[in-house]
């Protein structure tokens, strides 16, 4: 098959697009969709500081990479799980997020979980009744907004993906999540001490993420975490791949089509936010979930007393010209 732009050999075809280009068409043609979908969505401008969350996958190194070649001001945020799984899943993580730095002389700002909660993933999972990713999904979450704010960033990008959002989409949809699909959307604004959040590459396929990796040689962690088992979203993938299959474009059409309807789900009042008591982090109640991971953490480690567990939750502030959490480029 040939490039539709040149007389090249095709590398890729897109039947949703009905689009082949070849390896030199195609990092153009998906920086350009890039930025239609950051301009769709007023997601930032060249003046923004942007912080990428980078887990050192495919996604998210994609992003950094693109980002940075549109010319946006964008760093790499990259939270230490503490994984050691087979061939050491973290610290491999870690390894890709930083040589992409290195390329792009950009900063990457790096977050030790064990060192702010007190236990890595695999000892929160066992010492919580939780499942590993949902502490996880907590902690990143916590991570993102507080590093953002205290090194005043003014919004954070993630690397989520079409496939990612469909499948979430599916899910909330089946089960009636009416609270998740009010969030659900590429673009949060910032609001009561939450960060802007945003998601540029919402319209790309897996396959394209991965391919713009692969044609702009940026090395990426293949294997997915060993705790992301994942089976009922991988069930929907394949589902949704199935549809995809008969019908190209089914995917794009169901984001679409529920971004054009969502506000049916937004809640009549959002509840309101309020300054954590002990980190001063936004939460419904309170002490934030975050402050009480960690304390109930502690406690069972029988590392601190409550009083010593709060201590340790609640953070100093950027005032004192330090950066609260770990950053080796500091
Ligand atoms: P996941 O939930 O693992 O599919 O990741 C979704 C997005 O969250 C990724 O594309 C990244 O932008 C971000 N992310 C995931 N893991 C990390 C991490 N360890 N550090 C920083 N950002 C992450
Ligand atoms: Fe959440 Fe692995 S435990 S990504
Ligand atoms: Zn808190």
């Amino acid at each position: 098959m040939r490039c539709r732009k040149c007389p090249k050999k095709a590398i890729i075809y897109m039947p949703e697009h009905r689009l082949a280009l070849c390896s030199a068409c195609y990092s153009p043609w998906f920086l350009e969709h890039t930025e239609r979908t950051i301009r769709k969505f007023k997601m930032f401008t060249r003046r923004d500081r942007i912080l990428v969350a980078v887990s050192g996958g495919k996604d998210s190194l994609s992003l950094w990479h693109a980002l940075h070649t549109l010319g946006y001001e964008a760093d790499g945020f990259y939270i230490d799980l503490g994984i050691v799984g087979r061939d050491g899943y973290s610290e491999q993580s870690k390894q890709r997020c930083q040589e992409l730095a290195d390329r792009l002389g950009r900063r990457l700002h790096i977050v030790r979980v064990a060192e702010q909660v007190g236990a890595p993933i695999p000892e929160i999972k066992d010492l919580t009744a939780r499942e590993a990713c949902s502490a996880c999904g907590l902690i990143k979450r916590y991570f993102m907004n507080r590093y953002a704010l205290e090194a005043e960033y003014d919004v954070i990008a993630t690397g989520h993906n079409l496939d990612d959002e469909v499948a979430v989409l599916f899910s909330n949809v089946l089960h009636w999540n009416r609270g998740y699909l009010a969030r659900q959307y590429p673009v949060l604004d910032e609001r009561e001490g939450l960060k802007k959040k945003v998601k540029p590459f919402v319209y790309f396929t897996e396959k394209q993420t991965t391919v713009y990796a692969l044609v702009n040689r940026i090395a990426y962690v293949r294997d997915e975490c060993p705790y992301a088992l994942g089976a009922t979203t991988l069930s929907y993938k394949d589902i949704l791949a199935q549809l995809e299959h008969q019908a190209p474009g089914t995917k794009r059409r169901f984001l679409d089509g529920f971004y054009q309807i969502r506000a049916l789900f937004a809640e009549p009042e959002a509840p309101a936010l309020v300054p954590c008591s002990r980190c001063g982090q936004p939460t419904t109640a309170g002490v934030c979930a975050y402050c009480r991971l960690v304390e109930h953490v502690q406690r069972r480690r029988g590392l601190a007393s409550t009083s010593v567990a709060a201590e340790a939750a609640s953070p100093r502030s950027l005032d004192h010209q330090e950066p609260v959490l770990h950053d080796p480029g500091s």
